[in-house]
């Protein structure tokens, strides 16, 4: 088991969803916060405005990037981008489990290409924001029936790993054991900077690890922080994995 940890080997489970199209401000953060964070994620927002700097800033800075990108493409588009990540600082991509079974397979063999360098492979089951009635209209029961069906074709078409909402994280243990890297959205810090936004369901830093979380992906709650930094520590802190008492 393990074997996507060992080669990631994050420092800790907290990755900074870094999710700001303002440049000068995400370049502040990334050098400020990202040193403390097992990894840093650039989704659209950000790669869109000033992805290129985004790669190489962390990558100066030796912090490692989910590139949160959620591919849905034909196989041979996907292929073709995996086969030409613009940096090495890039550890972890995401893709859409609805592309099917062939456009994952296709991602992998990319991947494979790239030996022990590759980047962990992440599916999205389904989108944390999607409502009973919504995942029903798309032919699932429930958002458990749909988890599970996606997950189990995305595991076995060659993906590391899922992502999901933290209420889905037993199931999903209960199902595939302790191997796939579990990622979870939907965590809001107790305390103060919790508020909920529009996660909806979502859970506390440390109830998540002990439902089986890998990766806790924060955003808003440590970037409208008045201090990102400190808001950081804390949520170390909280989840027991705090450096040192001082910040270096
Ligand atoms: O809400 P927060 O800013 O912590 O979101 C962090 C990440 O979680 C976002 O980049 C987004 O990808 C994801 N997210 C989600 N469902 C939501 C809101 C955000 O999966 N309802």
């Amino acid at each position: 088991m393990g074997e996507i940890r060992s080669r990631l080997h994050l420092k800790n489970p907290l990755c900074l969803a870094l999710d700001l199209a303002d440049r000068d401000r995400g370049l502040a953060i990334l050098a400020l916060v990202g040193p403390h964070v097992g990894m840093v994620k650039c989704g659209s927002v950000p790669f869109l405005s000033w992805g290129r700097e985004f790669l190489s800033a962390a990558e100066e800075a030796g912090v490692p990037v989910f590139l949160d990108l959620k591919w849905h493409d034909i196989p041979n588009t996907v292929f073709e981008v995996l086969s030409s990540l613009p940096s090495p600082a890039i550890r972890m991509v995401t893709l859409h489990a609805q592309g099917g079974e062939g456009m994952i397979a296709s991602a992998r063999q990319a991947l494979n290409a790239m030996g022990e360098n590759a980047p962990a492979l992440i599916a999205v089951t389904l989108l944390t924001h999607l409502t009973l009635d919504e995942v029903q209209r798309l032919g699932y029961k429930s958002r458990e029936d749909g988890v599970s069906r996606l997950g189990k074709m995305a595991l076995s078409s060659g993906a590391d790993g899922l992502v999901m909402a933290p209420g889905e994280l037993r199931q999903a243990r209960n199902l595939w054991g302790p191997t796939p890297f579990l990622v979870t959205p939907g965590i809001r810090p107790s305390g103060p900077a919790g508020s909920k936004d529009d996660q909806a369901n979502a859970k506390t830093p440390r109830e998540a690890l002990e439902d089986g979380s890998d990766l806790l992906v924060v955003g808003r709650p440590l970037l409208s922080a008045h201090d990102p930094l400190e808001a950081t520590m804390t949520l170390l802190a909280e989840i027991g994995a705090a450096p040192s008492p001082h910040r270096g």
